[in-house]
């Protein structure tokens, strides 16, 4: 793939700010290290207290990195420190034999077959939200709705569960979780992860409080039994093919809350900034209006519409191009490598920053524009795969990628139906790059019905 853009550039990133903006910047809102000088570098690199650290963001380096060597890098210290102390070792984190067995068990509840039977559920839960939303007047926070709603939807689809009152309970643990949980600088110099952090105790506690509402969901299914045919009861029935062995309970509970985590936050941040994007954008919303009309007539959506709500799906496509909820992608090299020519010792990290890919103006012309268009088939083709990356790629791709957006198309369809959203003047809607990419103080919108 030819590039107009310089192959390497030895920026020294860290070396813009100085070390201490830097550090502080990194654990505020990682926005606020990705000056316009990355959008159109292939490759950049520097070194922080003796740790080297390249950002790729050409498709043939992190097609590299993620699929053709992925033999040679792991997720690294980052996600140690970030993400084994919530979800532990499960299969966001794991590695070698121990992901691909985790992988293997789960993979069923996340094929189309089982998708497109949770299609009912998303739609009903959405149902439920909507009939809520009658005669509502006041402004809301439309990203806190969604993630209700997607924290609704994993649990019923996942684990056959309702959190009935306590749904609002787990979005605000969750939300502790999320938000205390920052990469601090004794993550870069490789300090252990159980060495107590600033703001680690409130982590903590939540994640404590959260850890009682999986042992009730995990208990009554233990006493209830049965096969329900979800991701649950294959966690409790997968066995080692080597050893037979089922899981243990912190091995299922690792799991759960992996779930838990990477499927619902991720989903709702991205629809909460397409809410924002169609309310910003109204020759979109009445095109996408338009699709449903024809498509739907008024009718709730089921799972045989979704190949025929096109636009539907690049306005989400669109969305996620802009606002990637996993807006960073870390690996640490276990070997010396070679990238676009550039040795990469032993030991180094690489972040792939999504964020910064889907706005590069060499892949995506006049990419702050919100095009959905881009997705028309005519106009993705040629598109290099790892140009474009919300769910990541490679063996470690998102397993949940089918899920989310039959998950987020069902809702924009049900919603969009039935409610146009306006902003809140004086409310702004700003992206803050934390775990996720999120809208750092919500999507402030009134609804009107259509
Ligand atoms: C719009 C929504 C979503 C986005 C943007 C997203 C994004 C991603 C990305 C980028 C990765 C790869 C991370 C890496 O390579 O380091 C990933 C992995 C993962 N995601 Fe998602 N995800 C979404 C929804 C979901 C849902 C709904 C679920 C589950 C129901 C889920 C479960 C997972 C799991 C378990 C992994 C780890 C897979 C592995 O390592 O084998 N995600 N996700």
């Amino acid at each position: 793939m030819d590039s107009p853009l310089p192959a390497v550039e030895n920026t020294h990133i860290e070396r813009q700010f100085g070390l201490f903006e830097f550090i502080r910047r990194t654990r505020e809102d990682q926005l606020s290290i990705l000056v316009p000088d990355m959008y159109d570098r292939r490759l950049m690199s520097g070194r922080i207290l003796g740790l080297r650290w390249f950002i790729l963001n050409w498709p043939e380096y992190i097609e590299h990195v993620l699929l053709t060597n992925h033999q040679n890098y792991v997720k690294g210290r980052f996600s140690d420190a970030l993400l084994v102390p919530v979800v532990g070792q499960g299969m966001l984190t794991s590695e070698g034999d121990v992901w691909r067995r985790r992988r293997r068990i789960a993979a069923p509840a996340f094929h189309h077959r089982s998708v497109a039977g949770f299609v009912d559920t998303m739609a009903r839960s959405t149902a439920s939200m909507l009939a809520l939303w009658d005669g509502r007047n006041e402004a809301f926070d439309i990203a806190a709705e969604m993630t209700e709603l997607t924290l609704d939807v994993i649990t019923r689809t996942m684990f056959s569960a309702d959190l009935g009152g306590e749904g609002s309970r787990v979005r605000q643990l969750m939300h502790t979780v999320l938000r205390s949980n920052r990469p601090s600088m004794l993550d870069l110099i490789g300090v252990p992860a159980w060495v107590p952090r600033f703001g680690s105790r409130s982590m903590r506690r939540a994640i404590a409080e959260l850890d009682l509402i999986v042992q009730r969901i995990l208990s009554s299914r233990r006493a209830s039994g049965g096969d329900r045919g979800d991701l649950l009861s294959l966690l409790l029935a997968g066995r080692d093919e080597e050893t037979g062995d089922g899981l243990n309970d912190l091995q299922v509970r690792d799991e759960i809350m992996t779930i838990f985590l990477a499927g619902h936050e991720t989903t709702a941040n991205a629809l909460a900034f397409a809410w924002y994007l169609l309310a910003t954008h109204p020759e979109v919303e009445a095109r996408l209006h338009e699709e449903l009309r024809d498509v739907l007539g008024g009718r709730p959506p089921e799972h045989a519409d979704l190949v025929r709500l096109r636009y539907t799906r690049m306005v989400f496509e669109e969305t996620l191009r802009l606002y990637p909820p996993a807006y960073a992608i870390g690996r640490a090299a276990t070997g010396t490598d070679s990238i676009g020519g550039v040795t990469v010792p032993k030991g180094a990290a690489i972040t792939i920053y999504t964020y910064v890919l889907h706005r590069n103006p060499a892949l995506w012309p006049d990419p702050e524009r919100f095009d959905p268009e881009r997705f028309a088939p005519e106009r993705a083709a040629g598109r290099h795969r790892f140009a474009y990356l919300p769910f990541g790629g490679g063996p470690r791709i998102c397993i949940g990628q089918g899920f989310a957006m039959a998950e987020a198309m069902i809702v924009i369809a049900s919603v969009a139906q039935r409610f146009r959203f306006s902003l809140v003047p004086g409310r702004s809607v700003q992206p803050i790059g934390l775990l996720t990419l999120r809208p750092k103080d919500g999507v402030w919108v009134t609804a009107a019905k259509r």
